[in-house]
């Protein structure tokens, strides 16, 4: 068996920077496109139960198709797999569902901003749950986290208790996902396109019941009527839209979960939650204060000083 040694090239190392690059510019921009697209269904039909499961529905349709297909090899999955892949699938589904149920009662760019403050439920579980315990700078790079949320959210314009809660519900579930499948993902030889494939297909079996009895086809008859009589059949594509983008963003972000390390994903993905937000006020021309902003602002800056902190 080879050394474990990796010693790179700086040219191998210039172009996995590239890969790196690229495949971040391209998870920021389907996320972009995803969170306008869903924002547009939702202000036209509010019912984020039926809107997350089509997501969900959608990706694991085009994964099964490029199974069919041979586009991509199916994985091969024992019950072993599956069972691991359960408690993934819980905090998926409800860390998805919570954070579709923000965006349709206040501001994208509202819900990014409280997301921008995942890594502190990550070292607050990780510090009382699991016990374990990091350097004082961690600890301090929370201050900003939480007060630069915090800011923001008494000065949003738009609070709703509803909205606030399902962001922060949204990070705590995913800060147990990113744990459950940091167990998952190691030592199986699954892919992190198929690994999320899988995901979606189990999230989704999760989750339509809920949808059902939380919403139910009788409220989603009536609500599409109202939303093809208001926006035309243009309504439909938007929908496919925010349910084929939601997946591409989530399979390229599992896909290059696979070559970098948990601190280089959540950089990126901070950055993706900026290009969400400024986007999402150009856009919906979602009126914000200074302060509000400042909030924001530093909200950002604590996440970047927590991964600093914890390199
Ligand atoms: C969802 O619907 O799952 C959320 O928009 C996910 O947000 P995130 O992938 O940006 O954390």
């Amino acid at each position: 068996r080879p050394l474990d040694i990796n010693i790179e090239l700086p040219d191998e190392q210039a172009a996995q920077k590239i890969k790196i690059g690229i495949d971040f510019a391209t998870w920021w921009a389907l996320n972009v496109v995803f969170n306008i697209y869903n924002k547009k269904v939702l202000n036209a039909f509010p019912y984020p139960w039926l809107t997350s499961t089509l997501s969900l529905a959608c990706g694991s349709l085009m994964m099964l198709i490029s199974w069919a297909s041979r586009v991509a090899d199916a994985p091969k999955t024992d019950f072993e797999f599956w069972k691991t892949l359960f408690p993934v699938a819980v905090a998926h589904t409800i860390g998805h569902v919570a954070a579709t149920v923000s965006m349709s009662k206040v501001a994208v760019s509202f819900t990014h901003i409280i997301k921008s403050g995942e890594p502190a439920f990550s070292v607050l579980v990780s510090r009382f749950l699991l016990g374990e315990t990091f350097p004082l700078p961690v600890y301090l790079s929370l201050a900003p986290i939480i007060g630069g949320c915090g800011l923001a959210a008494v000065t949003e314009l738009n609070f709703n208790m509803t909205g606030f809660m399902g962001a922060m519900i949204s990070n705590l579930a995913f800060v147990f996902r990113n744990i459950f499948s940091k167990k998952g993902m190691k030592g199986n030889s699954v892919s992190g396109m198929n690994y999320y494939a899988c995901l979606s297909m189990l999230s989704l079996l999760i989750l339509t019941p809920f949808a059902i009895a939380m919403e139910g086809p009788q409220v989603w008859a009536a609500g599409w009527q109202n939303a093809l009589a208001q926006i035309g059949p243009n309504f439909a594509w938007w929908v496919a839209a925010q349910s084929i983008f939601y997946h591409l963003y989530n399979q390229v972000s599992y896909m290059s979960l696979d070559q970098i390390s948990p601190l280089t994903f959540s950089i990126g993905n901070t950055m993706k939650r900026i290009s969400v937000i400024i986007s999402s006020i150009i856009i919906f021309h979602t009126p914000v204060q200074p302060v509000n902003a400042l909030g924001a602002a530093i909200a950002i800056l604590g996440t970047f000083l927590y991964s600093q902190a914890k390199q």
